[in-house]
């Protein structure tokens, strides 16, 4: 059987793409947010799964406002990086996992939760982002480590999917993987966030106190944390702090959720600031 071995989270700053495009690794002002990610390159090498669920949203590039699924699941063979008014980003076509993808959609939408099946879809920032800072920068020719299975969640029209149903989901995913009937190391990726509002008298907006306090809950007590309303993301974290609930959805694909090891935390980090946004980042491996 599939199984979870770990789960990451992380920001998905679209100006990390940009820095790391760029050739702007080594300057001042992103030598420190680089090299919070250090451990976790080598950890990926070391701990490579053989597909990632990777959770992210869509920033309005695969799906315009003409239409918003809540949650999309990317059933095809290969994903393209999007244009995001800049041209694609130098970084690899991402390759799927059909099979597993579909296995999943069936087992969640029969354990009730109403996915959108996606087979042809671009992927923005909030997905390749993430997998540089985990992976490294392979070019546009060569390739990422492994298959990834895209998820993408709506966190930016309103309404969106509250905290206790992406936990619930996260839940049902790991279900679906543990019914797979093939022996594959899965990892689950929520990514977003910390807090950052990118408009508005409020622009700026950093809560270093309420992310921590919002990252010690999130491993210590995961359901507690499910609990938290919209409004205290948006009031605490800013409007796009909302980005947070996709941890969930990881974070509730875990084995001690279902009554399993507490997982252990192999890698904990937060950076501000890069562009307008805290950036926080943690590992937890299944025991
Ligand atoms: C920005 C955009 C994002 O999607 C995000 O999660 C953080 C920052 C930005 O435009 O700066
Ligand atoms: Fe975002």
């Amino acid at each position: 059987m599939a199984r979870i071995t770990a789960s990451v989270y992380t920001s998905h700053v679209p100006a990390i793409g940009a820095a790391l495009d760029m050739g702007k690794t080594t300057e001042p002002y992103w030598v420190p947010l680089f090299a919070g990610y250090e451990p976790s390159k080598q950890w990926m090498k070391d701990n490579t799964p053989d597909v990632i669920f990777l959770v992210y949203n869509d920033h309005a590039t695969a799906f315009s406002l003409e239409m918003i699924p809540t949650f999309a699941i990317g059933t095809a063979a290969s994903f393209t990086p999007a244009d995001e008014g800049y041209g694609p980003r130098p970084v690899p076509q991402v390759i799927g996992h059909p099979e597993l993808a579909a296995h999943i959609a069936q087992s969640v939408i029969q354990d009730d939760f109403d996915l959108t099946i996606v087979n042809k879809m671009d992927v923005d920032h909030g997905l390749t982002v993430p997998l540089n800072l985990m992976c490294g920068s392979p070019g546009p020719d060569d390739a990422w480590p492994c298959p990834v299975i895209p998820f993408a969640v709506n966190v930016v029209q309103y309404p969106v999917p509250s905290g206790r149903r992406c936990f619930a989901l996260g839940q049902a995913i790991r279900r679906a993987v543990e019914s797979y009937d093939e022996p594959l190391k899965v990892q689950i990726w929520g990514t977003g966030g910390m807090s950052h509002q990118l408009q508005g008298p409020r622009a700026g907006l950093i809560n270093r106190e309420w992310d921590n306090a919002w990252l010690d809950k999130l491993i210590a007590d995961p359901k507690a944390c499910s609990e938290t309303p919209h409004i205290d993301y948006v009031r605490e974290a800013g409007s796009e702090g909302i980005e947070l609930v996709m941890w969930l959805i990881a974070r509730g694909a875990m084995a001690d959720v279902a009554g399993g090891a507490k997982p252990t935390v192999r890698h904990r980090f937060y950076h501000v600031p890069a562009s307008n946004t805290a950036v926080g980042h943690l590992i937890l491996e299944n025991n």
